[in-house]
């Protein structure tokens, strides 16, 4: 059906053109959105006005497996009663906001530290799709990394170093930077998990950085030289030229592939301004569907 791109960065992302999501349903575009999410990584659909069923059904259809064992599913039931919607909010289950310390905010404020979603568990997540239902009216947007871009502007050298290495990533060790702990009953939950430092794309064959501040070491070497090494890498990775910003508008279905790059969220007063989305992530597994 010829849906069209605009690119929104010099390396990556990408507005599509006027579609409606909730009705796609035809294998011929879905594949063409995802050879979109294989060339910009990041697609922004706006006027998208899933309910939570709707937006549910679109990732299944669109990519199969759902992740359901988030970080948060630990801390207690979802006010939604579905672990595949993500509630990302400043919002307890009466609709108000949340207290300065209660767990759930601070948890939620890791989502401001640089990182890919899931890498912690395995498999990971492949896409996230997050939908905005309520926009502050102060600038409270999200960064998207090119992990491509970055993982290209190495020289050849470190690129050769980085070949085969194995990292531990934890949702422990990300939210203890934060002084977020987990309980030893949480902790037996989230155990982390080991992915390759580098990835590839399994149709482009292009690689990239696979990093997040969940990483915690390089299996395959001392602890102190695997953490500078990923503290180095991690700089790099965010240099403003491999950096889009998202100013979120009410309706925004944004879809991100987490192989080929990292997000955070950017600070805004959340004690004074409601902000509402939700995300629907799948897993990185073989089997597409
Ligand atoms: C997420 C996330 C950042 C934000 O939805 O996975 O990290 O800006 N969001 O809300
Ligand atoms: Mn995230």
């Amino acid at each position: 059906m010829g849906l069209t791109f605009r690119k929104l960065h010099p390396h990556f992302a990408a507005e599509a053109g006027a579609i409606d999501l909730r009705r796609v349903g035809d294998r011929a575009t879905l594949d063409e959105i995802r050879a979109g999410m294989d060339e910009y990584a990041v697609l922004v659909f706006r006027d998208q006005p899933f309910a939570d069923d709707e937006q549910l059904q679109f990732a299944t259809r669109f990519d199969g497996t759902l992740h359901a064992k988030t970080g948060a599913s630990v801390l207690g039931k979802s006010r939604f009663g579905n672990e595949a919607l993500t509630d990302i909010s400043n919002l307890d289950e009466g609709g108000g906001l949340l207290k300065a310390d209660d767990r759930r905010r601070v948890y939620g404020l890791g989502n401001r530290l640089w990182h890919t979603d899931a890498s912690f568990q395995d498999p990971p997540g492949r896409y996230s799709m997050l939908s905005a239902k309520v926009v502050p009216p102060v600038a409270a947007d999200t960064e998207f990394a090119d992990m491509r871009a970055a993982y290209e502007a190495l020289d050849a050298e470190t690129r050769g170093t980085l070949e085969g290495l194995r990292v531990h990533h934890s949702i422990a060790y990300s939210r203890h930077v934060l002084g977020f702990e987990f309980s030893a009953q949480e902790l037996e939950k989230l155990k982390g998990a080991v992915h390759p430092l580098v990835r590839a794309n399994p149709r482009s064959g292009r690689r990239s950085l696979y990093l997040a501040s969940h990483a915690s070491h390089v299996l395959d070497w001392p602890v102190p030289e695997g953490r500078l090494l990923l503290r180095e890498l991690m700089e790099h990775a965010v240099l403003p030229q491999f950096v889009y910003r998202h100013s979120w508008r009410v309706g925004d279905l944004v879809i991100w592939d987490n192989l080929a790059t990292m997000h955070r969220g950017r600070r805004f007063d959340d004690a004074t301004h409601r902000r509402e989305l939700r995300r629907v992530t799948t897993l990185d597994v073989d089997t597409i569907c």
